[in-house]
């Protein structure tokens, strides 16, 4: 394991042994008789990510006093539902590269990746009717829709420029925030019932949309700024592909007609090599950039307040550095 990823298992501690047990679920639900399916569950499974969404149902539900001992199967839910996104995301976005991998969409194609992405929600859709409570498939499946929508508005909106930074939000909301919202509302509520943990549910739910916001705002600002090695996933995807993200909208926004016909060049000349590069060296982004890393902070402050109103303990320091490691990440 790298040192970034050492860092983290240090940061998420508080929950080390719900993360080892959300673990193992995960792996159990990789498994399939079919020898073609094991090998791409095979690619997906032995290649982990950050795991943030999973770390976060545990951390609301131990902030909270609510930990269950379901709470590591909903966490590993929320983490296939989650890889289930990326694995569909990745043929949208053409993407090459992921978890320092070759995505399914490369090491097979767009046909079976769409599969292998409809076999990971239907596994996670059907772990969640194993457990005593409904609230997980129902919030689960309410989030899902919310993401598809997400991602096909994002879709219709390719090439606009003078997207509102509204849209942009309700955009990056949908996709991303909505699964960061519902995870720590899973963790603070599940397994539902009680007055004061549908209300400590609010209160999660509020947490996770701010952090999950900032953490999109942060992925879009890396897009532009970082490499496919740093990342270790595709970077520059979101020019390539018309999409249109803060640090973009307020350069052009900001920007006289000269340096918005550059951008839209930049985004739309056919055959052109590296259009986040040019982003950076032709189109001043610079400032877009620290517009949007300053929502981003502004966001993960407002979440902090929120979670500094529960009684402190490990995990409740745990998630207030979370919000930081979500506006320093470089991965
Ligand atoms: C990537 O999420 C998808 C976005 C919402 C930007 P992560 O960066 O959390 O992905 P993994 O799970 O660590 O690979
Ligand atoms: C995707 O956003 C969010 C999902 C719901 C999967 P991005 O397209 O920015 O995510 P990355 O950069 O590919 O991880
Ligand atoms: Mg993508
Ligand atoms: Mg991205």
């Amino acid at each position: 394991m790298s040192q970034k990823y050492t860092e983290l298992a240090r940061l998420l501690a508080p929950v080390e042994g719900g993360m080892a047990r959300m673990r193992e679920v995960l792996a159990a639900q990789m498994t399939e008789n079919s020898p073609a399916v094991r090998d791409m569950t095979d690619h997906v499974g032995r290649f982990q990510g950050k795991q943030l969404r999973a770390a976060l149902v545990l951390l609301a539900g131990e902030a909270t006093k609510n930990t269950t001992d379901e709470h590591p199967t909903v966490a590993a839910i929320v983490e296939m539902i989650h890889l289930a996104t990326l694995v569909h995301d990745d043929i949208l976005d053409g993407a090459e590269v992921r978890r320092r991998v070759a995505c399914v969409n490369q090491r097979w194609d767009n046909q079976t990746a769409v599969l292998l992405g409809d076999f990971l929600y239907a596994r996670a859709f059907a772990l969640s009717t194993v457990l005593s409570s409904r609230l997980c498939s129902r919030l689960l499946a309410e989030t899902t829709r919310k993401i598809c929508v997400g991602e096909i508005e994002q879709s219709a909106s390719r090439y606009d420029f003078d997207m509102s930074e509204d849209r942009y939000e309700w955009i990056a909301g949908a996709k991303t925030a909505n699964l960061y919202a519902a995870a720590c509302e899973l963790g603070a509520r599940y397994p539902g019932g009680s007055r004061e943990s549908e209300e400590l549910g609010v209160l999660m739910h509020a947490f996770g949309w701010e952090v999950g916001l900032a953490f999109q705002i942060v992925d879009d600002c890396l897009d532009l700024t970082s490499t496919d090695e740093e990342l270790g996933k595709s970077a520059g995807t979101d020019a390539e592909d018309g999409k249109v993200t803060l640090p973009v909208l307020y350069t052009y926004r900001r920007g006289d007609e000269r340096l918005r016909a550059k951008i839209r060049d930049v985004y739309t000349l056919p055959g052109l090599d590296d259009r986040a590069r040019r982003l950076r060296e032709e189109c001043s982004i610079g400032e877009g950039v620290a517009y949007a890393t300053r929502r981003a902070e502004e966001l993960v402050a407002r979440a902090l307040a929120r979670v500094r109103t529960l009684d402190e303990s490990p995990a409740r320091e745990a998630l207030e550095r979370l919000g930081t490691f979500v506006l320093a990440r470089r991965f």
